[in-house]
């Protein structure tokens, strides 16, 4: 029988999920059921958060309930503000944010015991640091004091007020929470199958969402909004995408923020951030928000000329790049909000493989040498064809 390898895992279905369910022909995303644009007009990420991990909607009394033990559990411990500031101020905020997730766990009173009530509380304190991990080191690197968070602000107002301590207009906390809303989760992303792989090991929910965080890092996963941000600085002006998209192809490089794995028509999540992308940069007088619009329909006429029938559409990363920098976050930055949210998901579906775990391991074809004789460490050729310390020119 033939072995059928799958590099990429492409269409290999390696669980199940009861979170999310990408449609990729469709272009329709939902969570727990509900329908992406839904959520993301009329619930917001606590919400969001609560169905994910509890699976249900919460009612008013459980979302203050939830609030309050989010809110309580947003401060960072003494210790982890003091390795932060000894991390060089030119770090990655990315990085910072992967060690500091690792570091964390050296803070609180007591590992996770691998019972259902100690994960979800590792979950929850997780999701309640994300943005003052992000938030803290942003001021940090500016040589400016952190900022305590609010507990009767949201997560998107407070993360927001805890970057420049002031509270953020209505429309600003309404575009960061439907961002944090949009990107909670996605089924089996790269990112979220290397959270379910660590935790498949018995690993702790601190080790997965490590894990996780560095693998949202690339430039293929979370690390495409920020190279968005530069394509569209690069273009600067409205009328020149088309030649920079014909010369970017030119140059056999990807359009980032475009194409996807599983979506084969426009990522329904792109519609949203686009609206919103819209009204931020009319209201900040910005103009990126025109330049992306240029940029989009640039793409879609040169790739099809280009690349006729590959089905490469608008990515939920493309208008993330004007959403957040309208406002007022560094690109350098973006893939730390892509985790803000996402750690919504990743914790959920670490609680998920604990409910029913079972070793995540693959298999690979070997490709190597055929069985041969071990070679004594005198008998060895190097690199060079050197032998026993000799190089392979001298000849005795
Ligand atoms: N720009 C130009 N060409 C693209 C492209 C893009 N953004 N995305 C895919 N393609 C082309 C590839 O060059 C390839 O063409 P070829 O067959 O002529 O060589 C073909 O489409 C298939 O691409 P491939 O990278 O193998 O598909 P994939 O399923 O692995 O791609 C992504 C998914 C997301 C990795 C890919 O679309 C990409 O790199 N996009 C840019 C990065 C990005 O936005 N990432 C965020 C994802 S949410």
């Amino acid at each position: 029988m033939s072995t059928v390898v799958n590099p990429g895992l492409e269409g290999v279905v390696v669980g199940e999920t009861v979170l999310s369910n990408v449609e990729g022909e469709v272009g329709r995303l939902t969570y727990r059921g509900y329908d992406i644009h839904d959520l993301a007009e009329h619930a917001n990420f606590e919400e969001v958060a609560h169905l994910l991990l509890f699976g249900h909607l919460p009612t008013h009394d459980e979302l203050g309930d939830f609030n309050r033990r989010l809110a309580s559990r947003r401060a960072l411990p003494s210790g982890l503000l003091a390795m932060l500031h000894a991390v060089p101020r030119d770090a990655w905020p990315m990085d910072v944010l992967r060690t500091a997730t690792s570091a964390v766990a050296h803070f609180v009173p007591h590992r996770p015991d691998g019972s259902h009530e100690t994960s979800v509380d590792t979950a929850v304190d997780l999701i309640a640091k994300f943005p003052t991990i992000v938030a803290t080191w942003d001021r940090m690197r500016r040589g400016l004091e952190p900022i305590a968070p609010d507990p009767k602000l949201t997560t998107a107002a407070n993360f927001l007020y805890m970057r420049t301590g002031e509270k953020p207009i209505p429309e600003a906390e309404k575009a960061l929470d439907t961002y944090l809303v949009l990107l909670a989760d996605h089924s089996y992303n790269a990112s979220t199958f290397s959270a379910r792989v660590t935790a498949s090991t018995g690993a702790d929910i601190y080790c997965a969402v490590t894990a996780a965080v560095a693998t949202l890092a690339g430039d293929l996963h979370g690390g495409a909004p920020a190279k968005v941000m530069t394509m569209l600085e690069e273009i600067g002006l409205p009328e020149k995408a088309e030649p920079y998209v014909r010369d970017l192809l030119a140059r056999h490089e990807k359009i980032m923020g475009m194409g996807h794995r599983e979506y084969k028509i426009r990522d329904p999540r792109a519609a949203q951030l686009e609206q919103m992308a819209k009204n931020l940069t009319e209201k900040s007088h910005t103009k990126w928000y025109l330049i992306a619009r240029a940029l989009e329909d640039a793409s879609n006429k040169v790739l099809q000329e280009a690349k006729p029938g590959k089905r490469i559409y608008a990515n939920v990363e493309f208008y993330t790049a004007p959403t957040l920098s309208s406002l007022g976050i560094p690109s350098d930055e973006f893939t730390c909000m892509f985790a803000c949210g996402r750690v919504a998901g990743w914790t959920a579906h670490v609680l998920e493989q604990f409910s029913h775990n079972r070793l995540i391991r693959p298999q690979a074809t070997y490709v190597g040498p055929e069985v041969h004789p071990y070679e004594p460490i005198g008998k060895r050729h190097g690199q060079n064809g050197a032998t026993n310390g000799k190089s392979a020119g001298a000849n005795n």
